[in-house]
């Protein structure tokens, strides 16, 4: 991959936390970020945030609220209609929730963020991602989908939603599993595009991922974050941006990275067989068939 000077590189989290940090870190090293917010009321602190990112690359702000069907189908058009290139799509966003809440299309929306939209997302702008090949799709994901308090076993495809029992933890970790599932699957489907896909566990980073939860559980769940060495977002993004860019990764596709290192993740995230039940799951939720000559 060449190096991400002129580039562009879309990302989804880029108000807050690895998200903003990855932006402005790629703006810095000349790339052209596009910067996708929740809602857009929160334009003017975005931009004025982007405008202190003072790098030598072009930025772009785009609303999308990825609780919503409708709202991501509207940002992938407007990233198909305006970039005919991308070298990088970063899935960075991500909400933790105390409690099981649905969003405007009846979907829950930790589900939703942090795994429905990055899948559609994705298929929306395959077009640009494979014009810019060779190109890459980042997924933000976790060491918690095999370790701590409530990691999985194995992926409970009846319970994506949290629709049979909801854990705030436990769900988090599901979804982490998720991704990493996702990751492989769109990895084997892409395979000969010239798209790479990987999975990256930043690291425990100090950012505002809890924000949603009741004092006592954001508290706890703080400390277990500072008990395992949580870092600045600007570490995790150092992370995010080298499977993004890195040259040495160009051809390394479907893995999952810890910190800028390729290791193996659980055996749950290494089941093909799973990983293709998903992608159907996926797509029976979504009402579509995508990629579907690969299967
Ligand atoms: N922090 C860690 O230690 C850690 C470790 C491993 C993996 N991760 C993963 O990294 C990702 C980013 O987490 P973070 O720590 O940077 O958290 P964060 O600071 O809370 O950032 C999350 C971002 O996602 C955005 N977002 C939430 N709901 C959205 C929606 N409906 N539509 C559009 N954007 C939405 C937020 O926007 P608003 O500001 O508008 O809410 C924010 O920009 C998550 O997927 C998380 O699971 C984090």
């Amino acid at each position: 991959m060449p190096r991400p000077q002129g580039r562009t590189f879309v990302l989804s989290g880029g108000s807050s936390g690895l998200g903003r940090a990855t932006a402005s870190l790629l703006s810095r090293m000349g790339a052209n970020v596009v910067v996708v917010v929740r809602g857009a009321e929160q334009l003017p602190e975005a931009r004025a945030q982007i405008a202190g990112l003072s790098g030598r690359g072009k930025v772009d702000v785009l609303v999308g609220d990825l609780a919503s069907r409708e709202a991501v189908e509207g940002l992938a058009g407007e990233i198909v209609n305006r970039f005919s290139e991308i070298h990088g799509l970063l899935h960075c966003a991500g909400i933790r929730l105390p409690d099981r809440r649905l969003g405007p299309d009846e979907t829950e929306l930790m589900f939703s963020v942090e795994y429905l939209a990055p899948f559609l997302l994705t298929q929306r702008v395959l077009g640009p991602l494979m014009a810019g090949a060779p190109s890459r799709i980042v997924v933000l994901t976790g060491e918690g989908h095999r370790k701590g308090f409530r990691a999985p076993r194995a992926l409970d495809l009846k319970n994506l939603q949290g629709e049979r029992e909801f854990d705030p933890i436990a769900h988090g970790k599901h979804l982490a599993l998720a991704k990493i599932l996702f990751v492989q699957e769109l990895a084997r489907r892409l395979d000969g595009t010239g798209v790479g896909t990987l999975s990256v566990a930043p690291g425990p980073s100090r950012t505002g991922l809890l924000r949603h939860y009741p004092w006592p559980l954001r508290m706890l769940g703080q400390a277990a974050f500072l008990v395992r060495g949580a870092k600045g977002a600007e570490l995790g993004a150092e992370h995010v941006v080298h499977a993004a860019t890195d040259p040495e990764l160009e051809g390394v596709t479907g893995k999952y990275l810890l910190e800028g290192r390729e290791v193996v993740p659980s055996p749950a995230a290494r089941d093909p067989g799973m990983a293709r039940r998903l992608w159907e799951v996926s797509e029976e939720l979504l009402g579509e068939r995508f990629l579907p000559g690969e299967s």
